[in-house]
């Protein structure tokens, strides 16, 4: 049986899980800003193969916190921090399974296709009349999963920005002992 987290240590599964997803996140959401604004077409295919791998480690996350409990706080904080803390939280960890889902969606239903580090999941939609572009197979569904991936994406980027000025504040105002419990100290 796998050690479960206890209030004052954190298990190694909870660490490794946060830390892998957590890191992936911040890069493919920082790709997926500057690929779009350069028009970097190179970065697209690098962002769409850790993208869809990301997914898998993304499900494991949600059987574990779901079989593991939420995290219990360090020490007594205000009832709005704790509801605040929470919605963060929970945005966060839906925004991974939907990040990945809609951005699979918006490349495959828009005709571009998905290729996994050299492996086709999904075959581009060539345009007979413009072999140079792709076709889509829906075009308001290609609309739904951009706009999502989109919405999403900057939904969870202001909650990461969040998510971070709260454990600083933690780390430097409180003094306590949340982002060390994340880093894998016992507190
Ligand atoms: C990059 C800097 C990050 C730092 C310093 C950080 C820090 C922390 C800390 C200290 C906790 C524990 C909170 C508690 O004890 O109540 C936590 C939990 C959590 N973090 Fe982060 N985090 C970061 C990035 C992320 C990202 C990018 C995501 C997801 C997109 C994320 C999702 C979560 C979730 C869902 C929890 C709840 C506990 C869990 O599911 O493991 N974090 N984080
Ligand atoms: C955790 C996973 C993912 C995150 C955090 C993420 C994040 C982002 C962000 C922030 C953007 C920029 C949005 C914009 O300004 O339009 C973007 C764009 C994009 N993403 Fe993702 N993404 C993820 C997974 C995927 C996957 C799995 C695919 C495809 C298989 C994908 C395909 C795309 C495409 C094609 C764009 C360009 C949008 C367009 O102009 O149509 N993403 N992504």
């Amino acid at each position: 049986m796998m050690k479960k987290d206890t209030a004052s240590q954190f298990s190694p599964m909870t660490l490794l899980l946060h830390w892998v997803v957590g890191v992936t996140m911040v890069a493919l959401l920082a790709m997926g800003v500057v690929m779009v604004q350069t028009e970097n077409y190179g970065l697209f295919s690098w962002h769409k193969s850790f993208g869809v791998i990301i997914f898998f480690v993304v499900i494991l996350r949600v059987i574990w916190r779901s079989k593991n409990g939420w995290p219990t706080p360090v020490s007594q904080y205000s009832h709005l921090e704790h509801i605040t803390a929470k919605i963060i939280h929970w945005v966060l960890i839906v925004g991974t399974v939907l990040m990945p889902i809609t951005g699979f969606l918006n490349s495959s239903v828009g005709g571009h296709g998905v290729v996994v580090f050299g492996v086709e999941l999904v075959a581009r939609n060539v345009d007979p009349n413009n072999p140079r572009s792709a076709l889509a197979h829906s075009e308001a569904l290609y609309s739904a999963a951009h706009v999502l991936h989109y919405a999403i994406g900057y939904i969870v980027i202001f909650a990461v920005l969040l998510h971070v000025v709260g454990a600083l504040k933690h780390h430097i105002i409180d003094k306590d002992g949340t982002l060390k419990r994340m880093l894998g100290s016992k507190v």
